[in-house]
């Protein structure tokens, strides 16, 4: 077979670099018009990095048996400054999966379904702060529900001054990489300059040195009180849990997982419920059917919830669409590889494009059409669709995240009525790492909201 050459993008690196950070969407859609689906970039800090996203290609090069790819924390770099270098995501090799098994099992399974009510709960918590013809951003809805979930099924904090503070903190300190440009201190390394505590990359410092000390005193007294009490929540659970050869974690490596799983688990679940309840209102047809389903149930539990069809077509496709996370994490080749007559050499830098994979005509005909039956009349492989990656570094934590998406949302529809205020179609934008609803969906509360 002869060999193919893969492409590089020919414009200058500073260029795609600034592309991808200010239009990441419309970077990419002009990429894989010009170049196809397998191409060298420039746009990821300092790598040539080769994008992908032919479905066999990214088979190919996740099926552990082939064993062709490693999952590099040094890759990660771009992430340090948000969760720190302690953080699992900045481990490879043996000590990441030491970290992942320790971390994993209070986010899958049986665990994940003790959490449930807290979940509806804290989701009506909120809600009740909305008054009745209220306008609100979704997003910011969605981020206040989210971030209460961490701090409290996550991190077990009870206090409400202490909830208070943190969340504040994180609050102040994720608004100052939320917009495209105030995104490039993360994106583009050059301007991680401290000038002091009013330059940009100060305030983030010690913004970020606030929280991990707050953190750490969290963790601090936890340990004190795991020996005579009975939390269940996840912090405690990963205070008392230890690797197979007796050790445990370190407080410092608790403090950056904990940020990890913050940083990690409550904004890109925020922004996918606010993308699901724009597109469940932008049409009645999706409104009136999901609807149906959840009061179709009798009692509205949360495992039930959770396993309805067309609501879970809803929250896949809303993840297809415009995916929170547009690449996987960067991996590296630990041999040469053949993908489809392309020769890829030992040592590349490679990263599955989701966002690419997912408007794949081939496999999701228009699809920048919102059309949930998809999911309903397919199954899509985890190849085809992966909003949570894959490989040895796949989401930690997508069943949680999934099972919180649904149940929020079945607790807003059930007993809420919402109106979309959007009157044009709303244009993904980039929020930091994360692909997010330009404006954030303007919605408003109806008047009459009981059902
Ligand atoms: C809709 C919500 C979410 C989406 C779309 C999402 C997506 C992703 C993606 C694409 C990755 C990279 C996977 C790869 O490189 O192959 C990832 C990694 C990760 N996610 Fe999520 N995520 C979500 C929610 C969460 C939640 C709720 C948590 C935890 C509470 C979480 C924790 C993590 C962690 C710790 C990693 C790094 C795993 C590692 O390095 O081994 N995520 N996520």
């Amino acid at each position: 077979m002869t060999t193919k050459q893969i492409q590089k993008l020919k414009s200058p690196k500073f260029i795609q670099q600034i592309e991808s950070t200010l239009k990441p969407l419309e970077f990419l859609d002009r990429c894989a018009k010009d170049y196809g689906d397998i191409f060298f970039t420039n746009s990821f800090g300092n790598l040539e990095t080769l994008v992908v996203s032919h479905p066999q290609d990214i088979q190919e090069l996740f099926n552990p048996v082939n064993k062709i790819l490693d999952a590099p924390g040094a890759a990660n770099e771009i992430f340090k400054p948000h969760v720190g270098e302690n953080s699992l995501i900045m481990q490879d090799g043996e000590r990441h999966q030491k970290q992942r098994k320790l971390v994993m099992p209070p986010f899958h399974g049986e665990q994940t379904v003790n959490y449930g009510h807290q979940i509806c709960e804290i989701t009506q918590q909120v809600m009740q702060h909305l008054k009745p013809g209220e306008t609100f951003i979704a997003r910011h809805l969605c981020e206040d529900i989210t971030m209460t979930i961490m701090l409290k099924v996550v991190f077990g904090i009870e206090q409400e001054a202490k909830f208070e503070k943190l969340k504040t903190l994180m609050t102040t300190w994720l608004s100052l990489t939320s917009s495209p440009i105030g995104a490039s201190i993360l994106l583009l390394p050059f301007l991680q300059k401290d000038l002091g505590a009013w330059s940009p990359w100060g305030r983030y410092r010690r913004l970020r040195q606030q929280i991990d000390e707050q953190i750490m005193t969290e963790i601090l007294e936890r340990r004190q009180q795991v020996q005579s009490s009975s939390h269940r929540d996840i912090l405690s659970l990963l205070i008392q849990a230890g690797y197979d050869d007796g050790e445990s974690m370190t407080d410092i490596e608790l403090r950056d997982n904990l940020l990890t799983l913050l940083n990690a688990g409550h904004e890109t679940t925020a922004t996918s419920i606010a993308w699901a309840l724009y597109w469940i209102h932008q049409q009645p047809e999706f409104y009136h059917k999901v609807l149906h389903e959840l009061q179709s149930l009798n009692t509205p539990d949360p495992v039930k919830i959770a396993q309805l069809p067309y609501l879970t077509a809803i929250c896949q496709e809303t993840l297809r669409i415009y995916p929170v996370s547009v690449f996987t994490f960067p991996r590296i080749t630990l041999r040469s590889v053949n993908l489809r007559g392309y020769h890829v050499a030992s040592g590349t830098y490679i990263t599955p494009c989701i966002y690419l994979t997912h408007h794949r005509e081939d496999l999701y005909p228009q699809p920048e059409k919102f059309q949930p039956e998809r999911f309903i009349n397919r199954k899509y492989s985890s190849y085809e669709f992966l909003p949570f990656g894959g490989g040895s570094r796949q989401c930690l934590g997508q069943v949680f995240a999934l099972f919180e998406m649904k149940l929020i949302l079945a607790t807003m529809l059930l007993n809420y009525q919402f109106k979309l205020e959007e009157f044009a179609p709303v244009a993904p934008t980039r929020r930091g790492f994360l692909i997010s609803p330009q404006g954030g969906v303007k919605m408003s509360l109806a008047v009459d909201t009981a059902y």
